[in-house]
């Protein structure tokens, strides 16, 4: 890692440098986090192969919240080489690709949808399912393939149920999403026409579901929007832009999240045992699980037109990352951030779902998912060993490849 005084487009201004594609940001949380620990103070910002890493928490919550910026898809499916104006519409259309007065008609649309009550409802459907799964699964004490049986399987059946489609469909909707994660992943040879089968596929589905809807509504998030589109208050394409961002924002996101709640509890078994007992601190628990093993390591931005950032000049074409896993591991705010406390107050909202006008709406799902797992396991599992953890993509979202379990029991 070097510090070297930048002079072309951040004027003449002493940035740090760190080299992304070392090891240091591939190999583990822990690694990463001290790889940045040196510039959380002071602007809270480092330079990198590709862009800006904001890796102070107060930086890093200011960039997400400041509506200069956007998302930058657009800079994302140059650097995939998606030139497919189908596709480059689709994504364009997601909800957080969109700004201004666009993202608000649908955000204000699907909002009320979202609100706790909608997720209290799922809760005894999620809860069951994942009880059934677990039992089902007793016998694999010594070997359960947690990621296919449970981590992948809730968010999609989840998904199902909150877009009205029959729950069978799960795992087409895993297929798809993991497809379109491709986004996120580094642009490799075959990504392009990947990404394009999944959003002409995904575009299809929902809106074959949502003509469904028309004719036979009912409580989910899909009868709420066309309810609101028969109002005139928006139209199909708001109706995408929710339910197709919901589908790639709530399935793998989740997935890693569960996978690593469940690894960084493996690590301390000690606060597995605490949990065992007072299991009212689950809720707590899972935010501050998010906090120490982030499955979402960035968000990305870029300025939606040449501006001046801390004295530098930004355009555009560059992508300003926020870093959630350095945010969540800045002492100034989590003192003593890589021990993992599922007691210890949380000052500022670790920055997992983001903030600000484009925060996550689905958050209480998420939450809701990763209680309830988190409930059933502790209650099955005395406790519980990592067999194999294979993550890949650190780039936004580490992606599970493999996460096997070892459990003991718990007496009945
Ligand atoms: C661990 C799981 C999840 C994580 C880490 C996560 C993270 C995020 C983040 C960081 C954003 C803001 C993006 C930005 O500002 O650029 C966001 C937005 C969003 N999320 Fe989530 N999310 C999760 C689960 C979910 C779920 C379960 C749903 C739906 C059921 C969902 C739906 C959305 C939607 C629709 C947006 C766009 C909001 C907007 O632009 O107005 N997310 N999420």
């Amino acid at each position: 890692m070097t510090t070297e005084t930048v002079t072309a487009d951040w004027g003449s201004i002493n940035i740090p440098t760190v080299d992304w594609e070392s090891p240091e940001f591939h190999s583990g949380i822990e690694r990463a986090v001290a790889a940045v620990a040196n510039y959380q103070g002071g602007p809270g910002i480092v330079r990198s192969q590709r862009g800006i890493e904001v890796v102070g928490y107060d930086a890093a919550a200011a960039i997400v919240r400041n509506n200069d910026f956007s998302l930058g898809m657009k800079a994302r499916m140059d650097s995939i080489g998606i030139d497919g104006e189908a596709t480059r519409e689709s994504f364009l259309n997601f909800l957080f690709s969109r700004d201004g007065a666009h993202h608000l008609r649908a955000r204000r649309a699907c909002a009320p949808w979202f609100a706790s009550s909608s997720a209290d409802r799922m809760r005894a459907d999620v809860r069951a399912w994942v009880g059934e799964w677990l039992d089902d699964a007793a016998g694999e004490a010594g070997d359960f393939d947690f990621l296919w049986k449970i981590a992948n399987k809730l968010p999609a059946t989840l998904y199902c149920l909150i877009i009205g489609a029959p729950l069978t469909d799960a795992p087409l909707i895993q297929h798809l999403s993991e497809e379109c994660m491709l986004l996120s992943a580094p642009p490799l040879p075959g990504h392009r026409e990947r990404l394009e089968e999944a959003a002409s596929k995904t575009k299809a589905y929902l809106l074959e579901l949502t003509e469904q809807r028309r004719q036979n509504p009912g409580e989910d998030l899909l009868s709420f929007l066309v309810a609101a589109e028969a109002r005139g208050e928006i139209d199909e394409s708001d109706i995408l832009a929710v339910s197709f961002n919901a589908l790639v924002g709530s399935t793998d996101t989740t997935a890693a999240q569960m996978c690593c709640n469940l690894e960084a509890l493996a690590q301390n078994p000690e606060q597995w045992q605490l949990l065992r007992r007072e299991p009212e601190r689950i809720p707590h628990a899972v935010m501050e699980l998010m906090r120490y093993n982030p499955g979402a390591w960035s968000i990305t931005r870029s300025a939606k037109e040449t501006l001046t950032y801390r004295g530098a000049e930004l355009t555009p074409d560059v992508t300003v990352f926020p870093l959630i896993f350095a945010a969540n591991n800045d002492p100034a705010v989590f003192p003593d951030p890589r021990t993992l406390d599922v007691t210890r107050p949380h000052a500022k909202q670790p920055l997992n779902f983001g903030a600000g006008i484009h925060g996550c709406l689905g958050r209480m799902f998420s939450l809701l998912e990763q209680e309830e797992v988190l409930r059933a396991t502790l209650e099955r599992w005395e406790s519980v060993e990592v067999v194999e953890a294979d993550f890949s993509g650190a780039m936004f979202f580490l992606v599970p490849r493999a996460f096997r379990v070892s459990f003991t029991p718990a007496a009945s």
